[in-house]
């Protein structure tokens, strides 16, 4: 598959873009990575791996491509060196509109003038982000889900001025990685499936936060009627509990309407640090979740 650009660098090393950044240099990608944190590259890759291994998830870039493609990640805390002559920026940094704000800002200032800029945000559409990067006809939003895991889907929507050739381009880049891309005609929070997806996990939450079932129930149903290796809680965990809430928090800040603030009890669980995947508990205890348990989905069998 042909490559529209040579460089790609990602903005934030954490579950997303440090997927991001391996699927690039997967494909031949020069890719860099940028984090405020020290070794966060370095870090959330041995979660990711650690991650899949417990779940026995047969990764889509093969085991033995691992330590090749994050060798040829270049990870960095400077922007400057990271942003220096690139082509394409994925930015994928914590849920918060202020600090993306500020962040395509400073890619604007420092990028050169053909820099793409794109936002892996799960519910900011890129019309929020774009006049502080100071060039609204080059960004766009491209939204990954959990690549790895096998969903190699991506929506790809403009912002109020994307020039068509610059979609054109992040569909090829997406293409080139072997994702599917989902163009997205006009804006819509959630893009294509996300806003699908968010439905289902706002009544999850609800019915939890709400104590009408035990949200093992739901992902057990949901499981038994879709095939699906996970239930939208065992995926939530992996997402991270403060980006689910965060997400939830865009739509209720849009719509004002109380059945879309996320629940107490999530917020409960976050004030705790249990955050998921990434600190070890959140719904489920990690690295070992009772949901991988062969009887999970029929407990009494154990009995
Ligand atoms: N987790 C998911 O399943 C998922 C799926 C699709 C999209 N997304 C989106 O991807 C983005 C990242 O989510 P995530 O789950 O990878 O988050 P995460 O918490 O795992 O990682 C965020 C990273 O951003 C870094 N960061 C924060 N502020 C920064 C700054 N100013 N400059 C540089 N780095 C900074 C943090 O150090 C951290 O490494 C969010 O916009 C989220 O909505 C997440």
């Amino acid at each position: 598959m042909s490559k529209p650009f040579e460089s790609v660098t990602v903005v934030g090393a954490g579950i997303l873009g440090t997927q991001i950044a391996m699927f690039a240099a997967h494909a031949g990608y020069c890719v860099k990575i940028y984090d405020t944190r020290n070794g966060a590259f370095e870090e959330t890759f041995a979660k990711l791996h650690d991650d899949l291994k417990a779940k026995g998830i047969t990764p889509v870039i093969p085991w033995e491509r691992w330590q090749g493609c994050k060798e040829a990640v270049v990870f960095t805390t400077d922007l400057e060196e990271a942003l220096k002559d690139v082509d394409f920026v994925v930015e994928a940094v914590t849920e918060d509109i202020e600090v993306k704000r500020e962040l395509f800002k400073k890619m604007g200032q420092t990028s050169p003038a053909k820099t793409i800029f794109a936002t892996n945000s799960s519910s900011i559409p890129v019309s929020r982000l774009e006049e502080s990067s100071g060039r609204p006809a080059q960004c766009l939003n491209t939204h990954f889900y959990m690549p790895l895991q096998g969903i190699i889907m991506a929506d790809l929507m403009g912002g109020t001025q994307t020039l068509p050739e610059i979609l054109d381009k992040g569909e090829e880049w997406l293409r080139s990685m072997g994702f599917i891309p989902l163009r997205v005609k006009k804006e819509i929070l959630g893009f294509c499936f996300n806003s699908v997806w968010r439905s289902i996990k706002k009544q999850s939450l609800y019915m939890w936060g709400n104590d009408f079932v035990d949200f093992r129930d739901i992902d057990r149903a949901f499981r038994i009627f879709t095939g699906a290796q996970w239930g939208p809680f065992g995926m939530m965990d992996t997402v991270g509990l403060d980006t689910v809430a965060n997400i939830e928090m865009v739509y209720f800040d849009k719509s004002k309407d109380p059945q879309d603030k996320p629940p107490e009890r999530l917020l409960e669980k976050i004030r705790k640090g249990e955050l998921g995947v990434k600190t070890g508990k959140g719904f489920y205890a990690y690295p070992d979740p009772e949901y991988l348990d062969p009887d999970f989905l029929n407990p009494e069998k154990k009995k």
